[in-house]
């Protein structure tokens, strides 16, 4: 079902069939099959492995940052913090405390649902080509787990260099009969490499999807599935023109744009442009705090902040207004969109025997 059939159901509330809303503010229920790219299906092996590798800090130079350190089941498969701690940190999610060291300057993405990244009301693009960060520099879950790897402040540390560390971590993993007989079991004569290794966490990052939400059901024609609050919810959301940007099965167009979010820390221009992607707000209820770098901390400052652009902002076309109920349906909404259930497997040991998730 999308938007059209639910204005439909909106006469109630005054709408009408013959109102079809502008193509690109439709929403949609996410699709249960996943895509994957040719050179890499979604085989167990293949996920198993990468979910120990995603687990285990034998990845960063100094065997202490795990990517779970950072995308925790536990907030969300993100990691509670404004900003990201990475090297020199102690702890896991919000309780993680930085090091002496550099914060990341941004905020951790969930990873979930990631791998339909650039799913669209246009359409989906193939896996090869989906955006990753808040900037898009990268495209493909393969291409950006060796991302985090080679960046100093995430994984990497000082001990080796962005040309060293893949080789170091190639050399690492062959050391461990555990890790080769897994990458053999997943690839075959490919073996251990930099290619293989992205593949498998990219494997496993395509597993972590949410189970459908009641907004799913609702939209796959379950009209019992949101509440009216909810339901008020959404349609204040379309109707405040936040579906324009936030549209689609993700809740998110994949584009770029610019909004006046504070700034905090060193100057960050996204994209060059000081443009930043249109997260999506799937489980946006366990993903606080909010923006690139953090700085709305909670669901009730995002409405404010949106509350407080001008009405008549270009950004938003004029016809952002105050959220109906006082923001009570939109916050309903948000459940509405957040409580599908999803792998939170937190595993009891990883194959080096470092500890799982990192320190
Ligand atoms: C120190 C914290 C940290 C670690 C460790 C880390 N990440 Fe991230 N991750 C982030 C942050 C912060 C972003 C957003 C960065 C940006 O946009 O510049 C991100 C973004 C991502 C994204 C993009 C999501 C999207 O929707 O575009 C994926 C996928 C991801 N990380 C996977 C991983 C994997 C796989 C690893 C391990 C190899 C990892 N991360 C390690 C903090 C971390
Ligand atoms: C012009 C496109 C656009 C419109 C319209 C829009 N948003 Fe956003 N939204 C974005 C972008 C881009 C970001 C990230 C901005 C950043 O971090 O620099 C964002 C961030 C958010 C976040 C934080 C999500 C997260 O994970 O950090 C929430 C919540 C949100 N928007 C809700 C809304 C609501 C509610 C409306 C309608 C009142 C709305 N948005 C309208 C583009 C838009």
């Amino acid at each position: 079902m999308n938007y059209h059939r639910l204005l439909c159901l909106a006469l109630l509330v005054g709408g009408g069939c013959s109102l079809k809303p502008p193509h690109s503010e439709t929403l949609s229920s996410l699709p249960r099959s996943v895509p994957a790219p040719a050179d890499n299906p979604t085989k167990p092996e293949a996920v198993e492995l990468g979910r120990a590798l995603f687990w285990d800090p034998i990845l960063s130079g100094d065997r202490d940052v795990a990517c779970a350190t950072c995308h925790h089941p536990d907030f969300g498969y993100s990691d509670g913090l404004a900003v990201s701690v990475g090297v020199g940190g102690r702890g896991v999610g919000s309780a993680r405390a930085a090091g002496p060291g550099a914060r990341v300057g941004r905020n951790s993405m969930s990873v979930l649902g990631t791998a339909f990244n650039g799913l669209s009301v246009d359409g989906a693009v193939p896996p090869e080509a989906a955006p990753m960060f808040w900037d898009h520099r990268t495209a493909s879950l393969e291409a950006q787990a060796l991302g985090p790897i080679k960046n100093e402040l995430e994984m990497r540390g000082s001990a080796f260099s962005e040309d060293e560390i893949l080789d170091e971590l190639v050399a690492r993993l062959t050391s461990i009969p555990e890790y080769v007989a897994k990458f053999e079991a997943a690839f075959g004569a490919e073996g251990v490499s930099a290619t293989t290794l992205a593949k498998a966490i990219a494997a496993f990052e395509r597993t972590l999807v949410p189970t459908p939400t009641s907004f799913d059901r609702y939209m796959a024609g379950d009209d019992g599935a949101m509440t009216a609050s909810q339901i008020r919810g959404m349609h204040g959301f379309i109707g405040q023109g936040c579906a324009r940007c936030h549209s689609g099965p993700m809740l998110s167009d994949f584009k770029l744009h610019r909004l006046p979010v504070a700034p905090s820390g060193a100057p960050d221009l996204g994209d060059g442009m000081g443009q930043f992607r249109t997260p999506s707000l799937r489980m946006i209820t366990l993903t606080a705090p909010y923006m690139h770098n953090g700085t709305v901390t909670t669901l009730d400052e995002s409405i404010d902040f949106y509350h407080n652009l001008e009405v008549t902002s270009p950004l938003l076309e004029g016809d952002v207004e105050p959220p109906l109920g006082g923001g009570d349906d939109l916050r309903a909404f948000y459940e509405a969109i957040s409580d599908g259930t999803f792998d939170r497997t937190i595993p009891e040991r990883v194959p080096s025997g470092l500890p799982p998730g990192g320190t």
